[in-house]
């Protein structure tokens, strides 16, 4: 079976600095993947990259078997492939409600559309409460659910977190995680990158560490959770 997701040898640079040095890796549907590593070790790039948002140097990248390389953003999102971004980005002065919308900016079913909406305000009922009110007014945390949900709008075959739990609460992050663990249980495919180690790879099938652009380590999640390496590095452990 091909993957939904397949990277190879991906290569990405700002000017002369390559922030991403030859990376592979896959996700298959239903997965959730998790990428970890220090600050600056490229993983947003690569997710940037994936989302046509940065151009490859090098490498190839296929999603649900079409090669995205040289494909513009709003066409990858039209293919099925949706971007959380790191620091949400959700357009504050728009209401929660618009900032939904915009998520299905490239739908025409209005129907499908508001059944979304009411799906994401199941999934978040501080969303639905609000729904009204300014995107600006909300908590971190409460934004992120909406980044989340935003996302969800695109009804993505591949649905791509960066950092979703920074500068959260223990609680509110707690509440993303299992939300993330919701939404793999309804099969969603994920490609979550996180700075908490300890709760990316508690939910994911597969995880990559990746440190100054490359991955050094793979392994199921379970496998690297338990890897002495990465509990030294990541895990606080000694
Ligand atoms: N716009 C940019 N111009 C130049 N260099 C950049 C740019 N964005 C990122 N970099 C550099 O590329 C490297 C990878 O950055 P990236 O943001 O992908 O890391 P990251 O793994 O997401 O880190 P963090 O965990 O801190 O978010 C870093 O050395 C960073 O300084
Ligand atoms: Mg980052």
């Amino acid at each position: 079976m091909t993957a939904l997701l397949e990277v190879e040898d991906l290569r990405v640079a700002y000017g002369k600095i390559e922030a991403v040095k030859g990376i592979s890796f896959s996700v298959e549907a239903g997965q959730v993947v998790t990428l970890i590593g220090t600050n600056g070790a490229g993983k947003t790039t690569t997710l940037r990259t994936l989302s046509g948002l940065l151009q490859p140097l090098g490498g190839e990248i296929r999603f649900d078997g079409k090669p995205l390389r040289g494909v513009p953003a709003h066409k990858i999102v039209a293919l099925g492939l949706a971007h959380s971004p790191e620091g949400r980005h959700i357009f504050p002065r728009l209401s929660i409600a618009e900032n939904l919308q915009l998520g299905a900016f490239l739908r025409k079913d209005a129907d499908g559309i508001a059944a979304d909406i009411r799906k994401a305000y199941e999934l978040f009922p501080i969303l639905g409460e609000r729904r009204n009110q300014a995107a600006g007014t909300l908590s971190g945390g409460e934004q992120q659910m909406l980044a989340m949900g935003r996302a969800l709008m695109s009804r993505p075959k591949l649905l791509m977190l960066d950092e979703p739990s920074m500068g959260l609460s223990p609680i509110m992050m707690q509440k993303i995680m299992q939300t993330i663990a919701e939404l793999k249980s309804q099969g969603t495919t994920i490609l979550l990158v996180e700075q908490n180690a300890q709760a990316a790879l508690s939910l994911a099938d597969q995880g990559h560490v990746m440190e100054i652009g490359k991955i050094v380590l793979s392994g199921t999640g379970e496998a690297l959770l338990h890897d002495e390496s990465v509990r030294k590095a990541y895990l606080g452990e000694d």
